[in-house]
């Protein structure tokens, strides 16, 4: 049987995705109930966009054309990383790239291998659906957080149905072309996509299992 801590367990990133089309109506059931998520006051500050067929195909076209050597990336419309990035959280971001980038050989000297895997981002890692998740631009850090917790929500229960998932910051890089093809509001700021579909578990970068820092960094006990 399945519970939410096996299921916690279960779900991890996954960076390359088979063709296989994914139902529509499990994807809409799934971002539906995810609205159950908690939210500070319920004000439930996410705007959700699903896309598929023809218009994610729109999106990995705009997103290809701007695609260059040297990268002509937009400004980040949130600092994704505080600046810099200090301790313990710079060597744990270094060591999660690394893990990757070795596993599917691409070396450090390698820059144009390393831009190539960026750019895989924006073609959701061959992934046939993906969701992008907005936010008011108005929205403080109580929002963002509820944000989280709605992600967390349709991971959780996209790796419940089979399917795998891969949260992208990195659409930021491109949040223009993002905007022009979601036709989204000017007032709403883009958090994060998510590429979504069947993983392909021949990929290499799909064998990376994601480690954690020890519980003795980050959980404090008080019982006294
Ligand atoms: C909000 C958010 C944004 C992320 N952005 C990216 C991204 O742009 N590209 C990527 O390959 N992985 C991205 N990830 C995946 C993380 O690297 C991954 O969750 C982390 O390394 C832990 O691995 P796991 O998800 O397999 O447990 C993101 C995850 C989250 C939650």
């Amino acid at each position: 049987m399945s519970t939410i801590a096996q299921t916690l367990k279960d779900r991890r990133s996954y960076r390359a995705f088979l063709k296989t089309p994914v139902d529509q109506a499990l994807l809409e059931s799934i971002l539906k109930t995810a609205m159950l998520s908690a939210s500070n006051s319920n004000i439930q500050p996410w705007h959700v966009y699903l896309l598929s067929g023809a218009r994610l195909q729109k999106l990995k076209d705009a997103t290809k054309a701007r695609s260059t050597v040297p990268p002509q990336f937009d400004e980040h419309v949130y600092k994704v990383y505080p600046d810099p990035l200090e301790e313990p959280y710079e060597s744990r971001r270094f060591h999660c790239g690394e893990r990757q980038y070795s596993a599917m050989g691409i070396e450090r000297e390698d820059q144009a291998g390393r831009l190539n895997y960026v750019y895989n981002n924006h073609q959701c890692f061959g992934a046939p659906a993906a969701m992008f998740l907005y936010i008011d631009d108005k929205a403080g850090p109580s929002q963002w957080a509820d944000l989280g917790i709605y992600l967390q929500s349709v991971m959780l229960m996209l790796t419940e149905a089979g399917l795998g998932s891969c949260a992208q910051i990195s659409w930021n890089v491109f949040h223009t072309t993002v905007r022009d093809v979601l036709n989204a509001p000017e007032n709403l700021t883009l958090y994060c996509g998510l590429s979504i579909g069947y993983p392909d578990m021949q990929a290499p970068q799909n064998a990376v299992v994601a480690d954690r820092a020890p519980v003795g960094e980050v959980l404090t006990v008080m019982t006294d």
